[in-house]
């Protein structure tokens, strides 16, 4: 078991290069399966959610390969099975293949997700919008299947922007006779992404990155080489960093637009913020005392879900009260209760949590119960005194690449120890 030894380290300095975006790398991958050649992609991160994937795109007859940080996947010949349960209950993200093998071959058999650390985390907007493509969806044994023998262009109109849903169906909608609208659609960078991927390969997608997007189906996609989108989330977490440790950071290839809520909450705080055309400096003023800011997660442009657990980590240090809502997932606030074991003063009142800013954290024994709270606990360690011993940290290496060695590049004391 692998577990991150962590000291109170000082302020954080120096430049900071973010890789490829898991959220975006993920359904791109998902998307080869649509493609009958070859399909090359720059700027993969090494995340286990992305071997993960590559390992559940080879049941279905996906040969890739990584070099370096490109992958290059080869779908000519597609087989439809069943996801196995193994791994899509490691990874909600398998639910993403279903739109592709749907229109690919015609048939997916995908585990139902179960519950999930941060909510329930329910498919049905996937499968509404493939029922609505002209599929038959069935749920029996704990599996869920789509089959179709042709899919039909159709107007979806989503009861939620889900990030997820709006892929899947985008994928399914590629190849499907006809033109889809999709309304209330997911406008996240990602979305803009896996659109950008799919129309390199000869898809007509039109409207990404709004709140409706228009897709006229195509007879078939072609090779295609594309590069992922730097990963906002990654940059967030050291964006915070900065700011929690006094430090001052230079953070290179992020796209400033899609670090705009951060910025703009950072701002409320009077972190000093220059942006560049690839980049974020960080700066924390001399003499500054900062102060709690009340925060909401919505849906881009909105404050991401996918930051709110480290902001909360410099809310626990802030002064005054910050009121933390989180709107997007019931049961986010995992972070919450191991914050506490490191003397935070956190209260959750319903879909609020209510933070009191004390004036230093201590170091304890935690563990990393998601992705995010695991990032949140590791920006914690860098300023509680004494030591921080992080558990499960498996969590975090789905999604941060590197994270502790980028993290002592800048001097943090930290140290990532044992085996997988
Ligand atoms: C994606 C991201 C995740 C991020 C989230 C919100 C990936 C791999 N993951 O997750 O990091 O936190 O977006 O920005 O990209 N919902 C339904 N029915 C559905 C689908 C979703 O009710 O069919 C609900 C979910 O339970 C949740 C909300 O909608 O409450 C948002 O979920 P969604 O946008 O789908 O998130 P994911 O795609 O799972």
């Amino acid at each position: 078991m692998q577990k991150l030894l962590i000291q109170h380290s000082p302020p954080l300095q120096g430049t900071v290069k973010i890789g490829g975006a898991k959220n975006s790398v993920l359904p791109i991958l998902a998307a080869t399966i649509l493609i009958r050649d070859t399909c090359t992609i720059h700027d993969v991160p090494h995340l286990s959610d992305v071997s993960m994937m590559r390992q559940l795109l080879e049941v279905f007859g996906v040969k890739s390969k990584v070099s370096s940080s490109d992958v290059i996947a080869d779908s000519s010949a597609i087989v439809p099975a069943s996801a196995p349960y193994e791994i899509s209950s490691k990874m909600r993200a398998s639910i993403l293949v279903m739109g592709s093998l749907l229109a690919r071959v015609g048939k997916a058999v995908v585990p139902l997700p179960g519950g999930c650390a941060i909510g329930s985390r329910p498919v049905d907007l996937h499968l509404k919008g493939f029922a609505a493509l002209g599929a038959k969806i069935k749920s029996e044994h704990g599996y869920v299947s789509a089959t179709a023998k042709k899919l039909y262009g159709a107007k979806i109109y989503l009861d939620f922007p889900s990030v997820g849903a709006t892929e899947n169906i985008m994928m399914a909608a590629v190849l499907a006779k006809g033109q889809t609208v999709i309304e209330n659609c997911s406008v996240e960078p990602e979305i803009v992404d896996l659109a950008n991927f799919l129309n390199a390969a000869g898809g007509d997608i039109k409207g990404a990155g709004t709140g409706t997007i228009r897709i006229n189906g195509v007879q078939e996609l072609h090779d295609v080489e594309h590069s992922i989108i730097p990963d906002r989330v990654e940059a967030g977490t050291f964006m915070i960093a900065a700011a929690l440790t006094r430090g001052d950071i230079l953070i290179e290839n992020v796209l400033v637009d899609h670090v705009r809520p951060l910025i703009a909450k950072l701002h409320e705080m009077k972190i000093e913020i220059d942006t560049y055309d690839n980049g974020v400096r960080v700066r924390y003023p001399d003499e500054l005392q900062i102060k709690g800011v009340d925060l909401k997660t919505m849906p881009h442009p909105g404050f991401p879900t996918d930051l709110q657990a480290q902001f909360m980590t410099l809310l626990t240090v802030a002064k005054g009260t910050s009121i933390v809502t989180e709107t997007i997932f019931e049961n986010r606030f995992m972070h919450v209760g191991e914050l506490k074991r490191m003397g935070a003063d956190i209260k959750i009142e319903g879909r609020s949590a209510v933070v009191d800013g004390i004036a230093k954290l201590t170091g304890a024994q935690v563990k990393a119960t998601d992705l995010r709270a695991g990032a949140a606990l590791t920006l914690a360690g860098l300023v509680a005194e004494g030591e921080t011993e992080i558990e499960d940290v498996y969590h975090i290496l789905r999604g941060y690449d590197g994270l502790d060695q980028k993290l002592a590049s800048l001097g943090a004391n930290i140290q990532l120890v044992g085996t997988e």
